[in-house]
């Protein structure tokens, strides 16, 4: 088996399209370094003509990619179709000697399904294996594959998985839904298990995974080399954290939190160009979704949250709140 820069057990921030930005992932490095790997969001391969170098290090992060520790924990993802410049990008993103390189075949996006891309793929799985073997030719780093369980149904999903496997896909994370199934249900832990025996190289199951306690559950029962986690990241920033010292969440900690994670994601939010004050709102507001469910009153807090007009005005409301819970 190929090394892997990955250890078992490990914790990784899945990609998240409009919210896992360099600015982002800086704070979140910076304030909650225990997870171990962090993902760009896609970057759709061209149809038309392929990008200028320079177009790609933006999407991925110009800081990004001159900080040799950042660099090395992050992965950055393509999202690609057939008849588009795989060879070419993928080529171009060689150049940047990033280690690891990620395909997109989870988007369940209309449009991106539409033009046969992400989870789309899933469904035709001979253009899949061309696509497969182009990345493959032309990236010798770590290469994994984030699917579905399939497309409509589950019915290519051993095919897929041995398919990837054979053309020399080192890692494979597997959402435990089809696409059809959109978030809807609860993601299938048992598909999970499943790929663990069918495969030999690595598996993260990623899927509704929401708290310390479903983490263990889940290593133990899926038997899967590492786990990926989106919106119970998002819902609790710090929860690799909490899982590797053995913290226990608690009302008190989780305001605190709250406080200190928005305060400093507003402050890097300075730092993309021409982004006035509303936005910068508008972004604390996007990554706040899930984040005061724990909370006593979590709905009035969070309504509290949405209506403020400017920072200090969040910051104020936050903190009231915090008296009142430590009280
Ligand atoms: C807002 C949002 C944006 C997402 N963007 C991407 C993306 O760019 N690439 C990707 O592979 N998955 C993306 N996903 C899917 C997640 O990475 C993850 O597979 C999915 O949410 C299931 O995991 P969870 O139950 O931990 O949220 C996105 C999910 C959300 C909620």
């Amino acid at each position: 088996m190929a090394k892997i820069p990955l250890s078992p057990y490990s914790l990784m921030f899945a990609p998240m399209e409009g919210i896992t930005d360099e600015y982002y992932r800086n704070v979140i490095h910076e304030l909650y370094p225990q997870w171990d790997t962090y993902s760009c969001d896609f970057l759709r391969v061209p149809n038309t003509n392929p990008y200028p170098q320079k177009h790609i290090e933006k999407h991925y992060g110009n800081q990004t990619l001159k900080n040799p520790l950042l660099k090395e924990k992050t992965i950055y993802q393509i999202l690609t179709s057939p008849g588009a410049y795989t060879a070419e990008t993928v080529q171009s993103i060689s150049l940047l000697g990033i280690k690891w390189l990620d395909l997109n075949l989870g988007c369940p996006s209309k449009t991106v399904c539409k033009n046969k891309g992400g989870s789309y793929l899933l469904s035709e799985i001979d253009e899949l294996e061309k696509i497969i073997k182009i990345i493959r030719e032309n990236f010798a780093g770590t290469f994994s594959c984030k699917i579905r369980v399939g497309y409509k149904d589950d019915q290519n999903f051993l095919n897929i998985l041995k398919m990837l496997e054979n053309n020399g896909v080192d890692i494979i994370k597997i959402h435990a839904r089809t696409r059809d199934q959109l978030y809807k249900g609860v993601a299938n832990w048992d598909y999970v298990k499943k790929a663990v025996q069918s495969v030999n190289i690595p598996v993260v199951g990623n899927g509704d995974i929401w708290s310390t306690q479903d983490i263990e559950r889940y290593f133990d029962y899926t038997n899967c080399h590492s786990i990926m986690l989106a919106r119970s990241a998002l819902k609790t920033p710090w929860l690799a954290r909490l899982y590797k010292n053995q913290e226990i969440d608690s009302p008190q900690l989780r305001i605190k939190e709250i406080i200190n994670y928005f305060t400093r994601f507003y402050q890097e939010t300075h730092k993309q160009q021409n982004l006035v004050e509303s936005s910068r709102i508008k972004r604390l507001k996007s990554v706040s979704r899930y984040i005061f469910e724990e909370l006593p009153n979590s709905a009035q807090i969070k309504k509290e949250f949405l209506l403020s007009k400017s920072f200090s005005e969040q910051i104020e409301r936050l903190q009231q709140a915090q008296q009142l819970i430590s009280s």
